[in-house]
């Protein structure tokens, strides 16, 4: 039975994306998804069962690692073509289809990877509304050599004369390059022109749909169990927490473990957002003296990260032990998170043997893994939040690193050095906030060096911390450039740091980029 229901109910219109194992294959769905319309992923040598029962309106051949040369490769299955749906094949997709279909694909000498000038040649339904001429992103060593028989030429670029081609009479189209990827012009354009003027999909999709799908997964999988989900209080670990309370109400037990490394209030933020607003069975575990405890005298930085997650995973199984009969492992795993290539596995249930957040999971916590958000990507999640009625504040937070103020306290970690920076850092959020400047940056927060300076107060001689401020902007926090906050701002948060905070006699700015520094200093 087609399982493709929207909240109301109503079937909707599926775009089935076959994986042969690209890195894109995500972005295909999400952009299918960007236009309000439902896809689904499946290997591509899923049963034909499972395809059927998809019912979809069309199919999208994804690109593979592969190459159709070698004769054990993967093939796209005859219940594809027996579906009789339009079909749209990308790189490796395209070149399956050629040689299924009798033409002939060679393994170039060159690998081209980049951008590359995409002239179109014929009238094509698939690229109406666009330039004869377009930037194109190609990632391939393969390429179609003859067209197959049937096949009408569509577009050449000048290191693949055949860069896209049309069946005569079938709607079957093929792309060597990638439409998905953001760097191909109107890529956009080319796929809706396939899902709605060839595949006449209704965009009838919603997020709601996906929250329904979801749940019913979740249900389906944990049936009565119960599900254990490290709650963090951010975007990630969160929405899997309100995800799941809506599938499973309080079979969902969620252990947040204040380590005092947090920023200031954000515990009791935590416990009032999830426990009393949202009614989540939610355990608090206080655990500032342990993880202070095991921090003392330890001052090298990667020493530190591993006591803290080393501790993170102590305080988490020994709270696990006490709970009985917990069979299922939730985790706010998102698509960047997954290091594995999507496909065949990675939906399918796994034991557990390492956690990405915390670095590593006893093998005796023999849980299954459920993780909702796995397919998904950030903004995506953060949709997902605002449609289960997550807070704005605390999905539009910045992001907070695992080990939290461990790894911004330069140096030992100690009771009174975490309330100084968390005031601090306080104060410099409360203040990009009021100044509308916290959407502006992707990160900010304040930083405990490990030096002390002369300060002056009234005639007084202040001998007293340094505090460093650091703002990026980024896109994807690999690369970051330090943000150019306005004077007056940085002069006002200093001010309001050195007079409200008595033990710091000196605020500095950070106007490092990353590379070469790093955005956290530890
Ligand atoms: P760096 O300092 O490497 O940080 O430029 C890049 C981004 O990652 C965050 N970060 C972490 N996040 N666990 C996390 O969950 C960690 O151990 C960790 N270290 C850094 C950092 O805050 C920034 O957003």
């Amino acid at each position: 039975m087609s399982a493709n229901l929207s909240s109301t109910s109503k079937i909707i219109d599926t775009i089935l994306v076959l994986d042969f194992g690209s890195q894109y294959t995500q972005l295909i769905a999400r952009r299918v998804r960007e236009s309000s319309v439902y896809s689904e992923i499946l290997p591509w040598d899923i049963d034909e069962k499972k395809i059927k029962s998809i019912n979809p309106k069309g199919i999208i051949l994804s690109g593979g690692p592969d190459s159709v040369t070698e004769s054990y490769t993967p093939r796209i299955p005859q219940i594809i073509f027996d579906l009789n749906v339009p079909i749209l094949g990308i790189c490796y997709g395209m070149q399956t289809l050629a040689e299924q279909f009798g033409g002939q694909v060679i393994s170039s000498e060159f690998k081209e990877f980049g951008y590359s000038e995409l002239k179109v040649k014929t009238d094509s339904i698939l690229f109406s509304n666009l330039n004869k001429t377009l930037n194109v992103w190609m990632s391939h060593g393969d390429q179609v050599q003859d067209l197959p028989d049937n096949f009408d030429l569509l577009a050449s670029s000048t290191s693949a004369p055949i860069a896209a081609m049309q069946h005569l009479t079938k709607p079957i189209y093929a792309l060597q390059f990638h439409p998905e990827v953001t760097h191909t012009d109107d890529g956009k354009t080319i796929l809706d022109n396939f899902i709605f003027k060839i595949c006449k999909v209704n965009s009838d999709w919603k997020m709601d749909d996906l929250i329904d799908q979801r749940i019913q997964e979740i249900k389906d999988k944990v049936q009565n169990s119960k599900v254990l989900l490290g709650l963090s209080g951010g975007v990630d670990s969160s929405v899997t927490a309100a995800l799941l309370n809506k599938a499973i109400g309080n079979k969902l037990i969620c252990v947040f473990v204040d380590n005092g490394l947090l920023r200031k209030g954000e515990p009791i933020e935590v416990m009032n957002t999830f426990k009393e607003n949202m009614n989540l069975n939610v355990i608090k575990s206080d655990s500032e003296d342990i993880f202070l405890r095991h921090l003392e005298g330890i001052e090298n930085p990667e020493q530190k990260r591993k006591i803290i997650g080393r501790t993170f995973i102590d305080v988490f199984d020994a709270e696990a032990n006490k709970l009985k009969e917990i069979n299922f492992l939730a985790q706010g795993t998102i698509y960047p998170d997954v290091i594995e290539s999507s496909g065949s596995e990675s939906k399918e249930a796994r034991v557990i043997k390492s956690h990405h957040n915390v670095g590593g999971l006893p093998d005796e916590m023999n849980m299954e893994l459920v993780e909702p958000l796995r397919d998904l990507f950030k903004d995506e999640v953060r949709k997902l939040g605002v449609e289960l009625g997550l807070p704005k504040e605390m999905l539009n937070r910045h992001p907070f690193p695992g080990p939290g103020l461990g790894v911004r306290i330069l140096g030992e970690v100690t009771k009174e050095k975490t309330t100084i920076l968390k005031e601090a850092d306080y104060i410099f959020i409360e203040e990009l906030i009021r100044a509308d400047l916290y959407k502006m940056v992707s990160q900010a927060f304040a930083v405990f060096l490990p030096i002390k300076s002369v300060g002056v107060v009234g005639d007084e001689r202040r001998y007293a911390e340094v505090i460093g401020l650091r703002a990026v902007e980024t896109v994807d926090f690999m690369t970051a450039r330090w943000a150019h906050l306005p004077y007056d701002f940085l002069e006002h948060v200093s001010n309001r740091i050195v007079n409200e905070i008595e033990q710091v006699s000196r605020v500095v700015y950070d106007i490092s980029s990353k590379p070469p520094a790093t955005i956290e200093w530890e």
